[in-house]
């Protein structure tokens, strides 16, 4: 890719990954600087979100950059019906850099065929969120002091979660052990068991979320059942509610385990666990500000 686009997290390789994680870390030191300055960035959010879209702007806004753009489609001209490639092509040439979440799978990589200027995916449908990913992974090292061998459980919306797709898939680089915790309607896709296997990661599905299996985990990655995906809102009320994770849960955790959560949460996490050394998942939340601005800055080349 000649452009710097974030689309998957595979656009990275491993050294770039632990460049970003240091770069992120520097900016956690120094978050206000003015590296921005006369850069304009274009944050275009074709679907809800809380925590993407404002670590976004307030990354740009901490480097001195200006943003534009819409958290709501409506008020856009999709809403008189224009096409992603118009809409594209007339922000690129407004803005440096184009910010994008979509709900529609591989709206990302369309755009970025598209765009003159580099697109970050800020999620695209049930497909990838490669940002939140690099959040994940400088909060995984920074509760673990390593991302290598590390045992990972993952709970809820396996078949719908971006976020554990992205993770599953950048995880690879550091040998992970996997556990899939999941109901049959809401598994692991399998082409990303496959993916495991064809890299040599163990991994582990289960329908029970047990204490044994909470026990051996360094890091519970808890997810919420992606309501908007489902196309039979029956099957979503038969699933909704199926793992929620309470303080009790976590007696016998190793010292180490950590919840995190992308957020946000619904049912999934009681609200006793907040109180818990283990939780971590608004610590986490806070780390989308460092990690977004090393991304933004690898995206404009400075
Ligand atoms: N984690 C995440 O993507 O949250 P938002 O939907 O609030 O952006």
């Amino acid at each position: 890719m000649d452009k710097h686009s974030l689309i998957s997290i595979s656009d990275l390789n491993k050294e770039e990954i632990l460049a970003l994680l240091k770069r992120a870390q520097e900016f956690e030191k120094n978050p206000n600087q003015r590296i921005l300055a006369g850069k304009v960035v274009a944050s275009l959010f074709f679907e809800p979100s809380t925590r993407t879209r404002l670590s976004f702007e307030t990354a740009v806004n901490r480097l001195g950059g200006r943003v534009i753009g819409f958290s709501d489609p409506k008020s856009s001209s999709q809403a008189k019906g224009e096409s992603l490639k118009d809409t594209i092509m007339m922000v690129s040439n407004y803005a440096d850099l184009i910010v994008m979440r979509h709900y529609l799978d591989g709206a990302a990589r369309y755009a970025n065929e598209i765009a003159s200027v580099p697109i970050i995916n800020a999620g695209d449908g049930s497909n990838q969120h490669p940002t939140q990913t690099m959040l994940d992974l400088y909060t995984i090292y920074q509760t673990q002091g390593t991302l290598e061998n590390l045992t990972i459980t993952m709970v809820g919306d396996l078949k719908y979660g971006r976020t554990v797709h992205s993770l599953l898939e950048a995880m690879h680089h550091f040998k992970p052990r996997f556990k899939f915790v999941a109901c049959d309607e809401l598994r692991m896709p399998e082409q990303y068991k496959q993916y495991c296997t064809e890299w040599g990661i163990e991994y582990e599905e289960t329908r029970e979320f047990s204490p044994e299996i909470i026990n051996q985990t360094d890091i519970l990655y808890m997810t919420r059942v992606q309501r908007e995906r489902f196309s039979d809102l029956m099957e979503y009320e038969r699933v909704k509610n199926i793992y929620t994770l309470t303080a009790s849960m976590l007696t016998g955790c190793k010292p180490n385990m950590r919840v995190l959560h992308p957020l946000p949460r619904v049912t999934e996490i009681a609200q006793d666990v907040d109180d818990t050394p283990q939780a971590y998942y608004f610590e986490q939340a806070l780390n989308g500000l460092y990690a977004r601005q090393a991304l933004i800055c690898r995206a404009l080349d400075l």
